[in-house]
């Protein structure tokens, strides 16, 4: 694959940093100058060879250090991952299509190997070889939800459709920007939706979930969510605010290029076949800004997003405080130059 996985941290000494093959795929999430609320999906289908979109599921550089990164969230609270009882069933079928997916797309890292119900899993980066009965949660180490998250970069959560509604009943949760699947767990699409600021009133949540109610099989979808994190901390949760909220005071023009980061989110929505629930998984990328303004089309088009965004966003993703400085740095990188349409670097 032409890259090796990266010893780092996403914690205390905060080592994460970006190949310069990284920064090149970074799912860039503005394809045009300014931000506002849509119901931003397509088609999941593969993309560009070498992008972030070319696989299902992909796996990067920092593939083992966020799957370290998992284990320790879940040593210190393990109720980041929860699953209601009826929701296990759709755990398998996650299951199913992660080692599908992943042994399809990244043979020389994983296999599976099927003789009837009886299935050898097998992934070379973490070295594990399992044998289990698939659909029998006895011959696992754990819930075949939480087995196959151990093992994959991104949350994950899964809904249960009923009542022409989604219902978040189960999840993966250690990567996420501030909300939390224990206060979350059994609330319906509006109210888990409920503190995004101007959405509503636009009628996003409603077309988007009419759309997802009839989600097909065979036909995943994509959309981007963004925010900003101070430092590479994956997990930025309400639990550990005390640890992470404080830092938003300590920017300044001299530390905010290695310290500001712009945290994205691939997230995907797939309807699994048997439980007939809909999959979440939601990818975060993380870039530092003294990497992202080595592109001069993001530099430029991050300072013009930064500036103009409605305060009602900015404060919604926590960096209203910071607004100024931010685009005080990153206007030392805009010349004014016009933008090319999308989010694909020029050069
Ligand atoms: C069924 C899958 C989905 C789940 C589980 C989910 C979950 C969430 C959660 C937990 C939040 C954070 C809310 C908070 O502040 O506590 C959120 C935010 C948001 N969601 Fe969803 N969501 C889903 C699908 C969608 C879809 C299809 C859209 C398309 C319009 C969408 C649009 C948004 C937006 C715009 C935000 C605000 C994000 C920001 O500005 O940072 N969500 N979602």
């Amino acid at each position: 694959m032409g890259f090796e996985f990266n010893n780092e941290t996403f914690r205390n000494d905060f080592t994460f940093k970006n190949s310069e093959r990284a920064i090149r795929r970074f799912p860039f999430p503005f394809d045009r100058d300014d931000y506002m609320y849509s119901v931003n999906m397509e088609p999941h289908v593969p993309g560009r060879p070498g992008s972030v979109f070319e696989h299902a599921f992909d796996v990067d550089e920092h593939y083992l250090a966020e799957m370290r990164d998992r284990d320790l969230v879940l040593k210190e609270d393990p109720l980041r991952c929860q699953s209601l009882p009826h929701m296990e069933l759709a755990g398998w079928d996650l299951l199913e299509l992660i080692m599908e997916s992943k042994a399809r797309d990244y043979p020389h890292w994983f296999a599976l190997h099927k003789t009837g119900n009886r299935w050898t899993w097998i992934n070379r980066p973490m070295e594990i070889e399992q044998t289990f009965t698939f659909l029998d949660p006895s011959t696992l180490p754990y819930g075949p939800m939480e087995y196959i998250t151990r093992q994959t970069q991104g949350d994950f959560t899964l809904q249960d459709q009923r009542d022409d509604n989604l219902w978040i009943e189960a999840g993966m949760v250690t990567t996420q920007a501030d909300w939390s699947l224990d206060f979350d767990i059994g609330m319906g699409f509006h109210e888990w939706h409920a503190p995004v600021p101007l959405a509503h009133e636009k009628g996003v949540f409603d077309r988007a979930l009419k759309f997802l109610l009839k989600l097909q099989h065979g036909a995943p979808v994509r959309r981007f969510n963004w925010t900003h994190t101070v430092d590479p901390l994956l997990d930025t949760s309400p639990e550990n605010y005390p640890k992470w909220g404080p830092t938003r005071t300590e920017m300044t023009m001299e530390n905010l290029g290695q310290r500001m980061h712009l945290r994205v989110e691939l997230q995907t929505l797939w309807r699994l076949p048997r439980s007939n629930a809909i999959a979440f998984p939601i990818r975060c990328y993380l870039i530092k800004y003294d990497e992202l303004v080595t592109v001069p089309k993001w530099a430029r088009r991050m300072h013009r997003v930064v500036r103009d965004i409605h305060p009602e966003l900015a404060a919604y993703k926590g960096f209203l405080r910071n607004r100024d400085l931010m685009t005080a740095w990153l206007a030392q990188y805009d010349d004014g130059a016009p933008t090319s349409p999308g989010w694909w670097p020029e050069d």
